[in-house]
This record gives C-alpha cells, sequence and structure tokens, in this order.
C-alpha cells in the first residue's frame, strides 16, 4: 500500500505528519524515515517549490514516483497553492489531495472559490485541504497572532465542502525559533466544532512537546518543512566546509538527506507521543 490518498489516511491512527519536498532528495530522506519507524507520511510540494522548479510535473512526478516504491502509505499533496491551473495539473498528475490557499483573498470570494475547486476535485476523488484565518509567514512576515473562530470554521466547512482545514492557532510560517505559542483551549474548540480534520500549518516554530500536545488537543495533519531544511543544510555546510576541494554533489546532497532523514524519523516519534 504505497501511494495511498490522504482521505484514506483519516481512519488511521492519528496523527499525519506532512513533510515539505523541494528536490528528490527530501522525498527520498521522508520516504526512508516513514519505512524505518513505520509510520504513514505526506510528500507534498508548495506552489513556491513549483515555481523554484519552473513547473510541477518534474518534482510531482518524482514523489509521486517515491511513494509508489515505498512499504509503507505515503500520501503526495499539493501545498499552498493559489493557481486553479496547478490544482487541475496536480489532480491530472495523479496527486490524491491538494491545498487550495484562499486565505488571502475576501471571505466571500474565499468561499466561492474554494467551493468551485472542492467540486471539480470530488469529482476526480481528490480531498482538499483549505485554510481559513490566515497563517503569518508566508510572505516573510510573521503574524502568530493571527486566529480562527470555531463558528466561522464549521460554516466554512459547511459552505466549501472542504475535506481538511488549515487553521490559525499561534503558529507562523518560517520560523527558525521554535517558541510559537500555540492556543491549546482553542484547538480543542475548534476539534469540537469542525467536522473534518484540521492542519498545523508552520510545525518548524513549535518546541517538540507542545506539537504533542497540539496532537492530544486535536491536530491531525502536521506540515513541516523548515525544521528539515535547517538540518539538511547545517549537514550540507560541514561536508564542504570540512572539504573545501570537495566537487561531487552526491556527497553533500547525500549527507544531507541522511540528517534530514534521521530528523524526519525524530520527529515522527515525537508527534506519535
Ligand atoms: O505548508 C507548509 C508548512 O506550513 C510548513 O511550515 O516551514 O514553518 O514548518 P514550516
Ligand atoms: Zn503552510
Amino acid at each position: 500500500m504505497p501511494l495511498v490518498p490522504l482521505r484514506e489516511m483519516i481512519d488511521g491512527p492519528a496523527p499525519v505528519p506532512a513533510f515539505n519536498v523541494i528536490q528528490v532528495e527530501h522525498a527520498e530522506a521522508i520516504a526512508a524515515a516513514a519505512q524505518a519507524t513505520g509510520a504513514s507520511v505526506v510528500l507534498q510540494i508548495s506552489e513556491n517549490a513549483v515555481r523554484y522548479h519552473g513547473s510541477l510535473r518534474p518534482i510531482g512526478v518524482a514523489a509521486l514516483s517515491v511513494a509508489a516504491a515505498a512499504s509503507v502509505p505515503v500520501a503526495v499533496h499539493l501545498d499552498h497553492a493559489t493557481s486553479e491551473d496547478l490544482v487541475r495539473e496536480a489532480v491530472e498528475l495523479g496527486f490524491g489531495s491538494v491545498m487550495f490557499d484562499a486565505s488571502a483573498l475576501p471571505h466571500n470570494e474565499n468561499v466561492t472559490r474554494t467551493a468551485s475547486v472542492v467540486l471539480r476535485c470530488h469529482e476526480a476523488g481528490v480531498g482538499v485541504e483549505a485554510e481559513l484565518g490566515e497563517i503569518g509567514g508566508k510572505d516573510g512576515v510573521h503574524a502568530p497572532g493571527a486566529r480562527t473562530d470555531p463558528d466561522d470554521a464549521a460554516a466554512y466547512v459547511a459552505a466549501t465542502g472542504v475535506d481538511f482545514l488549515a487553521v490559525a492557532v499561534g503558529s507562523s510560517h518560517a520560523m527558525l525559533t521554535r517558541d510559537a505559542e500555540l492556543d491549546f483551549e482553542l484547538i480543542a474548540r475548534l476539534h469540537a466544532a469542525v467536522p473534518v480534520p484540521l492542519v498545523l500549518h508552520g510545525s518548524s516554530g513549535v518546541a517538540d512537546e507542545h506539537l504533542a500536545a497540539a496532537v492530544r488537543a486535536g491536530m491531525w495533519k502536521i506540515n513541516i518543512a523548515t525544521q528539515l531544511n535547517k538540518h539538511f543544510t547545517a549537514s550540507v555546510r560541514t561536508v564542504l566546509g570540512d572539504h573545501p576541494t570537495l566537487v561531487d554533489p552526491r556527497r553533500y546532497l547525500g549527507a544531507g538527506r541522511d540528517a534530514m532523514s534521521a530528523e524526519v524519523a525524530r520527529l515522527i516519534r515525537v508527534l506519535e507521543g
């Protein structure tokens, strides 16, 4: 059971860690850690990563191939897409789920556009994640003060038909320190009010014990990106510093991949509690 749609993981033992893939080494590192720990994981590719590559297909096909070869369930998901064309392309490639991020739009437009993406994705059997209450840090500006109201969240899910909901509960994207303060009481109220699984974004800024507490309070999909890149880049920096004449990229990319995989396995254990 290698490549599995995210929706099929809902009934599994919670939570589901979702790690961002920028290059094929990320996908390999994450899949290796998932296999070593026996966990189900999500490989997710953001619109920003697609912009870096110039198109979705090469990195998307690589992630799908890594997932298909895995011995544990691995979902492939499009992360933070604002483009409906990109959503369509991900669906055509075989992604099992997408995040359509209309959180920066006026509320009514967010609802209308998300509902129409949900209709089209559901026709193709693809699940949709959306975001309500804009989580900071996507533009480099941290806004850990944003909050999602539980009643608004329940109404939004009813109006759009989304399968997963990203909520603002105190985290912010791309933090290098792990000192974000989550609102656990709000997470519990959102969990009680919202009929679909909740998604925590910006998890790199959250300390290990608070990630585990967020899961206990009701978070289901835990998105982690920056924390992996910290470990990858630190390892690459060490290898290049130790070997100034090194030319073969496999030596430093391989070391970065190993360091990232070890951190993924450690985070999986933290989330399993
Ligand atoms: O969608 C991806 C995540 O929210 C990752 O955020 O880089 O702060 O872990 P992060
Ligand atoms: Zn995010």
